[in-house]
């Protein structure tokens, strides 16, 4: 088969890792595919920075446009909603897979993606976008299709756990905890999104999403994000046995408990864990997510929820996927078709 052409859209956390692993590992991904994966250009902001010595500054373009007119496979990890959604739009259209990280723009208008990825017939891909190396998307989206999922839970956000967890073992404050996350690559290019708990309600919505087969978006997420967790909050907590976790939670309700209305529920808000419980356990900038459904019972995934190799290895995951469908034919999974379940309001949650 001759060689299939990668577009990658960014090159900073992420990007810089799949670039390398896409070059270090061109041999081994070759022979798993059927093809040879040939990084044809990688766009950036500023083509003239500073980049790591892995990346092949001859490849670097500011032309993004005219990148995704010429490759088979575009991945995008650049992040933010445009120029990301007409770009992968772009690449849709032109009949490439698409490989992407970035939550909050499937959180936004995930089905506009999935809609014209559906109708151009070819695949679009996000292991990435939630709980970074877990694979958490792929079992949710395929393995448990046959199943009823009841209920995902929680912690989607690597930024905050590794902020409380120092917050609660080294004293460190809030601020410095979260400078702290930046430097290691955990946190969104602006931090708000972790702290304030946009990124996690961005996953929730679209684990929810998948798990009931129906349209969650960001904003029917109820949203508290850790700004409001003090030094003496985590103290307490501990003090009780406690420690406290921004956990994410989406829920099928079937309206039969008291006054309780049937639908779907999604919420996003520190909570107190006890010290017993395996999610207490979950350390630095991990994740781990529970997922309850009627025959499989309860499914734990843990693992790196951030970071830029981590993250990578889910992005290469799905190159593969997409690649191996272009050599052998066939197509990953369709978003068509949607129940019609109430999403309940914040304050039913
Ligand atoms: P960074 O901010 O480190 O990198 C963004 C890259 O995209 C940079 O190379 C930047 O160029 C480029 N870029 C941004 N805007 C444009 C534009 N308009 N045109 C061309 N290039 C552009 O982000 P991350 O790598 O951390 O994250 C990327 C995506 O992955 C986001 O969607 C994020 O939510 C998601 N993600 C991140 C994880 C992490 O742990 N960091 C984990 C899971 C998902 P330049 O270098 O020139 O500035
Ligand atoms: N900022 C995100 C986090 C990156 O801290 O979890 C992984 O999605």
């Amino acid at each position: 088969h001759p060689p299939l052409r990668v577009a990658l859209l960014g090159c900073g956390v992420v990007g810089t890792q799949v670039a390398r692993l896409l070059t270090e590992q061109a041999d081994d991904l070759a022979s798993r595919v059927g093809a040879r994966l040939e990084l044809v250009g990688i766009a950036v902001r500023d083509a003239a920075a500073p980049r790591d010595a892995a990346i092949d500054r001859s490849l670097l373009t500011e032309d993004a446009e005219g990148l995704v007119a010429r490759a088979d496979v575009v991945v995008e990890v650049m992040g933010g909603t445009e120029p990301a959604r007409a770009l992968l739009l772009r690449a849709i259209e032109a009949g490439a897979a698409v490989v992407t990280a970035n939550k909050a723009l499937l959180a936004e208008d995930g089905p506009t993606l999935y809609k014209a990825a559906d109708a151009a017939g070819v695949d679009i891909y996000f292991e990435a976008a939630v709980a970074g190396a877990i694979p958490i998307v792929r079992p949710v989206r395929e393995s448990l299709a046959g199943d009823h999922v009841r209920r995902v839970l929680g912690i989607v956000n690597g930024t905050t756990n590794y902020v409380l967890d120092q917050m609660a073992t080294t004293g460190m404050g809030l601020e410095e905890a979260v400078k702290e996350a930046q430097d290691l690559g955990y946190a969104e290019a602006d931090p708000t999104a972790d702290v304030e708990g946009y990124d996690a309600a961005a996953k929730a919505a679209i684990l929810a999403s998948l798990a009931f087969h129906t349209r969650v978006s960001l904003d029917d997420v109820a949203r508290e994000g850790i700004m409001s967790v003090t030094a003496a909050d985590v103290a307490w907590a501990a003090q009780t046995g406690h420690v406290i976790k921004l956990l994410a939670i989406a829920e099928l309700r079937d309206g039969t408990s008291a006054g309780g209305s049937a639908g779907v529920s999604v919420r996003v808000h520190p909570a107190l864990v006890p010290t017993s419980h395996p999610l207490a356990n979950v350390r630095g900038s991990f994740n781990a997510v529970f997922v309850e459904a009627e025959s499989a019972g309860e499914l734990m995934f843990y693992g790196r929820g951030a970071g830029g190799a981590p993250t990578a290895s889910a992005v290469l995951g799905d190159v593969v996927s997409a690649a191996r469908h272009r050599v052998l034919g066939g197509k990953g999974p369709q978003e068509s078709t949607y129940a019609e379940l109430a999403i309940l309001p914040a304050s039913a949650a």
